[in-house]
């Protein structure tokens, strides 16, 4: 059974607004799990939009199923990762501009220096993943760091406009998935999925995690955290495995 990992970035977002203590991401992260997420997933990004280092500290100490730190590959994220000692890392490419991650990771070319990148948070015990896109040449590239798991950047299904332009990248995530598995990497999905346009996995073998934010938390304004990541983990809970 796949399972549903939950993004709570957009719970500090708000409380950034105001640069208050209100939402509490940790709080947020604690009803999203008695949801039913079977993971916290948030992004320390460089300039601290929303999730800041407290954030992370304290939810070392109070996520009681596992949590993932997404962060660029710099040595100052590295440095926290060793320090807090998530269950699980995934990189993924920052720029300063962009309203949320764009793309994938370009790990082509890259595969020695994101190898030694990544070697000491594997040695510490973390699992690690890398944010690509369903691009055979990145995923081989990713097959070569170390990394165990790939997750399959998921925004330009989530953003086609067209059935057809939406065919188009479902089959490259689908190629995605086979070749990953076939190289021996296991395979998260996430970005721009939400209640309606993740029905199409449901029959997709192989996929181990869903990262979700955005939809939860944009239907949790309406009916409360608890409930909007039941409803997600309800329909993940009954996709292929
Ligand atoms: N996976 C990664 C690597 C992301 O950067 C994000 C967005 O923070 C997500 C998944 C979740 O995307 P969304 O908020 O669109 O569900």
């Amino acid at each position: 059974m796949p399972l549903l990992c939950v993004n709570v970035d957009h719970v500090a977002t708000l409380r950034q607004a105001r640069l208050g203590q209100e939402p509490d991401p940790v709080l947020g992260a604690h009803e999203a799990e008695l949801g039913g997420a079977a993971g916290i997933i948030v992004h320390l990004r460089e300039d601290r939009r929303h999730i800041q280092d407290r954030d992370v500290e304290i939810l070392r100490r109070t996520v009681n199923t596992k949590l993932n730190l997404e962060m660029a590959a710099t040595s100052e994220m590295q440095q926290i990762a060793l320090t807090i000692g998530p269950e699980s890392v995934c990189l993924v490419p920052e720029k300063r501009q962009e309203l949320t991650t764009e793309g994938g990771l370009n790990c082509a070319g890259r595969e020695g220096e994101l190898q030694v990148f990544l070697a000491p948070l594997i040695e510490r015990g973390m699992t690690a993943s890398l944010f690509i896109d369903a691009d055979p040449a990145q995923i081989l590239a990713a097959s070569q760091t170390g990394a165990q798991f790939i997750e399959i950047h998921t925004g330009h299904y989530a953003n086609a406009k067209t059935p057809a332009a939406k065919k188009v990248e479902m089959d490259k995530i689908l190629m995605g998935i086979r070749y990953a598995q076939d190289l021996g990497l296991k395979v998260n999905l996430g970005h721009g999925l939400g209640y309606v346009n993740v029905l199409p996995f449901a029959h997709v073998p192989g996929v181990c995690e869903y990262s979700i934010g955005h939809s939860i938390m944009a239907r949790a304004i309406y009916v409360g955290i608890r409930q909007a990541t039941r409803e997600m983990a309800d329909i993940v809970r009954c996709f292929a495995d």
